[in-house]
């Protein structure tokens, strides 16, 4: 039988089949490529377990939205590209999985995920929660203020999201 993991791999390989040709940055190793977006869905896929969000959302959120970045610094623009890519692909018929309102909460979630809002629909905040949870990465402890949702704002959680972004058993921000 396949896990509640498992389940989600042919959105991921999919996602990543579509992106890997087309962007422009480190893929592989990059701080806006796949070790990135892999930790954004680990993070998702707990928070929208503890919030009743489809995971889905969340798979797609997680290896779409810096897939059309031009740059790893300033590009304010790159998450409306993603939610452009994202009705491309709907298009096309390689999203297929997304009720109409979840593919919306997806591109809305995708088009602001710089912009620092705080409050939304629980789909979208649960987006951008999985995402900051991963600052570390580029050196940034994610503040329990800029996290959208209670459960990501839980400190053990908080800290544990430090670790696997610095790959340190204690937490490197501190
Ligand atoms: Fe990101």
């Amino acid at each position: 039988m396949m896990t509640s993991e498992g389940r989600h791999i042919p959105i991921i390989r999919k996602a990543l089949r579509m992106v890997q040709p087309q962007f422009r940055l480190d893929f592989a190793s990059g701080v806006h490529g796949v070790p990135h977006w892999s930790r954004v869905w680990i993070h998702g896929r707990a928070l929208a377990a503890a919030l009743d969000v489809n995971p889905q959302v969340l798979a797609w959120f997680a290896f779409l939205h810096d897939s059309q970045r031009h740059n790893d610094g300033h590009d304010p623009q790159h998450g409306r590209r993603a939610a452009d890519f994202a009705v491309r692909l709907r298009r096309e018929g390689v999203i297929a999985e997304r009720a109409g309102h979840e593919f919306e909460h997806l591109c809305e979630a995708m088009r602001l995920h710089t912009d620092g809002h705080t409050v939304g629909e629980v789909a979208i905040l649960v987006c951008w929660d999985a995402d900051w949870l991963d600052l570390a990465r580029v050196g940034i402890r994610p503040h329990p203020h800029r996290l959208c949702t209670e459960p990501a704002r839980e400190p053990g959680l908080i800290a544990a999201a430090v670790r696997l972004a610095t790959g340190t058993r204690r937490d490197a921000t501190r």
